[in-house]
C-alpha cells in the first residue's frame, strides 16, 4: 500500500472515531506555497469529517502552519499558543503546529519546553502523515512529534479543499538548491525535487474541467523546474514534450478553460531565453514577471550569494522588456544585510528608479538561525535598516502613484473573482499584471473575463466600469 493509501485509511479511521460537527482553525503564514500546503491539510481534515469555522472558541482542532523566512511569525506563532493555552484547558481542544518553522530545532525545543500543552508537531516533509498523526493522538492521548530532516518524497493524490473557485495554485516544485545567505528555506524544505510532468498536467486539465480559470504554478525556483533531474540524470518521464519550465509553460498555455498562468518565483539568474520566448508566446502567460532583485548592489548581491550583478540583473529586465510585449514586474528587496552601505543601498534604490516595477515587496533583513548571514559579523543596526527601508517605501509608493495614472482611461482584461472585501455591492477583479481593479456589476461575472474601463487609481486598487460590448 502506498503512503498516501495508507494515510486515506487513516482519515477514514478518525472519521470514523470522532462525533459528528467537529469543527477546525487554520491559521497560514507565509508564501504560496505554504497556502497550498494549507489547503491539503484542509482537504485531509474535511475528508475526515472536520469542517472549518472562523471562531476558535467552537474549534476542536487548532492548525498553524508556520512560515519561518523573517521573525515576525515566531511572534504571531507564539502569541497565539498563549490565547490558546485557556482553550486547551476549558475544553481539552487538540493543537497542531506544522510547516518550516518546525523544521528549526530551536523552535520546537522552545515549544516543548513553553508551551507543553501543544499536541502534535510536525514538518514540511511529513505533512501527508498528518491523519495518521491525528489519529495516534485522539486514540493515544499523548503529545506526538512528527519530523524528518531529509528531503521528503513528491506526494501524489492528497485530497485538497480549495480557497477559491476561479484561482487555482499548483506546486510544481519543492525545496532550494541555492542557499542565498540570507535565507533559511534550503535548510527548512530541502533540496529541489521537481514533480512529474504528467502529475502537474493532469492536475491542471482537472482543475480546468472544474471551471478553475486562472492558475498560478508554486516553487521556491520555478524557473529551475526538472533542472537538477536533467542534470544529475534522476529519471522523470517526459509528457507532452515537458522536460524544462518553457516546455511546461508551453504545455499549460495549450489546455481548454484555462485563461491565465502565472508563477511565482523565479531566478534572475535561471531566466533562460526559451522561458523569455514562452513568455511571450503564450497568450496565456501573464506578462506580469515577479523577478527577486533582493539588492541593487553587485557587492551586496554576492555577499548574499545570487550568483548576477547589477548589470546582469538590469539587462536581463532590458531583453525581457524588448521580447515580452507589455511586460511588467514585480520584485522582492530586502534592505540592512549584513555589511551593506548607504552607498550600497542608494544602488538598489537606482535599480528600483530604472525598472520601475509594478509592485515592490520589501522586508527588512532579519536574521535566521544556521544561515551564513547569521554568522556576519558586520549586522546593520536596526534604526539604518528602518530609515532604509522608509526610503525605498517612498520611492516604491510614489512610483505606485505614477504608474496608476498611467492605468486612468485605458481598457483592461480583468478575471472577475467575486464580491469586494469591503463593499458586497462591489466586485472585484484583477488586470494581467495584477492589479485589483473594483467595479459595479452583476454577479454572475463572477469567474469571467471581463473588459474594464479604468475610471480612478487609489494607491492599492483601481476602480473601472463595464465596457458596453463586453
Ligand atoms: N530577511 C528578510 N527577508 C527575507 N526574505 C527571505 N529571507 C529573508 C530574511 N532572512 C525575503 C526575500 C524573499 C522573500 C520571499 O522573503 O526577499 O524573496
Ligand atoms: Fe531562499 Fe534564495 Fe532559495 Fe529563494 S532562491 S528560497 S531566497 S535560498
Amino acid at each position: 500500500m502506498n503512503e498516501i493509501e495508507e494515510q486515506r485509511k487513516y482519515m477514514q479511521k478518525v472519521k470514523e472515531l470522532n462525533n459528528k460537527n467537529m469543527k477546525y482553525t487554520i491559521l497560514t503564514m507565509g508564501c504560496q506555497l505554504n497556502e497550498n500546503d494549507s489547503e491539503k491539510l484542509c482537504g485531509m481534515l474535511e475528508e475526515m469529517g472536520y469542517e472549518r469555522t472562523e471562531n476558535q472558541k467552537e474549534a476542536d482542532i487548532a492548525l498553524f502552519n508556520t512560515c519561518c523566512v523573517r521573525e515576525n511569525a515566531e511572534d504571531r506563532l507564539f502569541g497565539k499558543l498563549g490565547e490558546l493555552k485557556k482553550l486547551k484547558e476549558e475544553k481539552g481542544i487538540i493543537i497542531a503546529i506544522g510547516g518550516c518553522m518546525m523544521q528549526e530545532k530551536h523552535i520546537t525545543d522552545k515549544i516543548k519546553e513553553s508551551y507543553p500543552f501543544v499536541d502534535i508537531i510536525f514538518g514540511t516533509h511529513t505533512l501527508q502523515r498528518f491523519p495518521e498523526d491525528l489519529y495516534k493522538v485522539l486514540t493515544e492521548k499523548k503529545k506526538l512529534e512528527d519530523i524528518l530532516d531529509i528531503d521528503g518524497m513528491v506526494y501524489e493524490g492528497l485530497p485538497i479543499k480549495r480557497d477559491s473557485k476561479i484561482k487555482a495554485s499548483v506546486t510544481i516544485m519543492n525545496g532550494c538548491n541555492n542557499f542565498c545567505s540570507y535565507c533559511i528555506v534550503p535548510y527548512v524544505r530541502g533540496r529541489e525535487r521537481s514533480r512529474q510532468p504528467r502529475a502537474i498536467i493532469e492536475e491542471v486539465r482537472e482543475l480546468a474541467k472544474q471551471g478553475y480559470k486562472e492558475i498560478t504554478l508554486l516553487g521556491q525556483n520555478v524557473n529551475s523546474y526538472l533542472r537538477v533531474e536533467r542534470e544529475k540524470q534522476i529519471p522523470f518521464e517526459e509528457y507532452e514534450g515537458v522536460h524544462s519550465f518553457a516546455t511546461l509553460l508551453q504545455a499549460i498555455n495549450k489546455i481548454d478553460g484555462i485563461e491565465r498562468i502565472r508563477f511565482v518565483s523565479p531566478h534572475p539568474k535561471d531566466f533562460t531565453d526559451d522561458v523569455i520566448k514562452q513568455i511571450a508566446n503564450c497568450d496565456k502567460v501573464c506578462k506580469l514577471v515577479h523577478l527577486p532583485l533582493q539588492s541593487g548592489n553587485t557587492k551586496v548581491l554576492k555577499e548574499m550569494n545570487r550568483k548576477y550583478t547589477k548589470e546582469q540583473y538590469l539587462n536581463l529586465v532590458e531583453k525581457m522588456k524588448e521580447r515580452i510585449p507589455n511586460l511588467t514586474l514585480s520584485t522582492d528587496i530586502i534592505v540592512g544585510f549584513p555589511g551593506e552601505t548607504d552607498e550600497e543601498f542608494e544602488d538598489t534604490l537606482d535599480v528600483v528608479e530604472k525598472v520601475k516595477f509594478e509592485q515592490v515587496y520589501m522586508f527588512i533583513y532579519s536574521r535566521r538561525v544556521g544561515t551564513p548571514g547569521d554568522k556576519m559579523e558586520n549586522q546593520v543596526p536596526d534604526e539604518i535598516k528602518h530609515k532604509r527601508f522608509n526610503r525605498l517605501k517612498e520611492l516604491v509608493e510614489s512610483q505606485i502613484e505614477e504608474n496608476n495614472q498611467k492605468y486612468i482611461g485605458t481598457i483592461q482584461k480583468v478575471l472577475v473573482e467575486g464580491e469586494s472585501k469591503n463593499n458586497k455591492e462591489l466586485l472585484t477583479g484583477r488586470t494581467d499584471s495584477n492589479k485589483v481593479v473594483i467595479f459595479e456589476g452583476d454577479k454572475s461575472l463572477i469567474g469571467q473575463m471581463i473588459d474594464l474601463k479604468i475610471t480612478s487609481e487609489h494607491m492599492w486598487y483601481l476602480k473601472g466600469s463595464i465596457v458596453e460590448n463586453n
